[in-house]
């Protein structure tokens, strides 16, 4: 299902300045302050000051519901920056990649308010997940010690991968990890 959220920033009636350049894609890209708008800048911003908040303590950064993967590889990138050689920070991102699963009868509020939100909603019509794993191929290419995995994605229902993932590590590493729940609130955006 493909996902018709728009975000408010980006004018949809008219061809932006970076479909109409004719400028090389990977120019645009290395120039991409140019193109997005400040709230896209000041995203970015704000969850490199969120990774410096957390960048003495050890332990891994867990994002709950990874969407289009933007914070997510944005704290990668950040990590292989300030910390290139911490092969102890992994981050890892929960997420079904499809969506909302479905919607529970106690949200039925919300829904009245907001008749966007439903079953599938965060879903595209192609593999999110397939799509991340290719930019984190290409990460992985590009920095130090990528023989250690740096990004761990686990797909499903996070009210089920999430214990199950907690009960693996707490064999194998609970001593080391100090787990960092980051939520972005999409308020944090305007
Ligand atoms: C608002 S988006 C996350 C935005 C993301 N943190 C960012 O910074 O761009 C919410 C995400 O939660 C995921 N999600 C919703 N319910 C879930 C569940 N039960 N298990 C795993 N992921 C879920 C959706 O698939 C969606 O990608």
């Amino acid at each position: 299902m493909k996902d018709n959220f728009n975000y408010p920033y980006f004018n949809k009636n008219k061809l932006s300045a970076f479909e109409k350049s004719k400028c090389d894609v990977q120019k645009k890209l290395n120039n991409f302050s140019k193109y997005v708008p400040r709230q896209s800048i000041a995203r970015f911003v704000t969850l490199f000051e969120i990774f410096k908040l957390q960048k003495n303590i050890k332990g891994s950064i867990v994002e709950c519901g990874v969407h289009h993967g933007g914070s997510l590889m944005a704290f990668a990138k950040i990590s292989s920056i300030l910390e290139p050689y911490n092969f102890n920070r992994k981050i890892i991102g929960f997420d079904t990649f499809k969506g909302f699963l479905g919607l529970d009868k106690k949200d039925k509020m919300v829904v009245k308010k907001y008749p966007l939100i439903k079953k599938g909603l965060f879903s595209e019509d192609y593999s999110i997940y397939e799509e991340i794993n290719s930019c984190v191929e290409e990460y992985d290419e590009n920095r130090f010690l990528n023989h250690i995995n740096k990004i761990e994605l686990i797909k499903g229902d996070a009210n089920k991968t999430i214990p199950l993932y907690l009960k693996k590590i707490s064999i194998c590493s609970s001593l080391y990890y100090l787990w960092i729940l980051i939520f972005i609130s999409q308020q944090a955006q305007r």
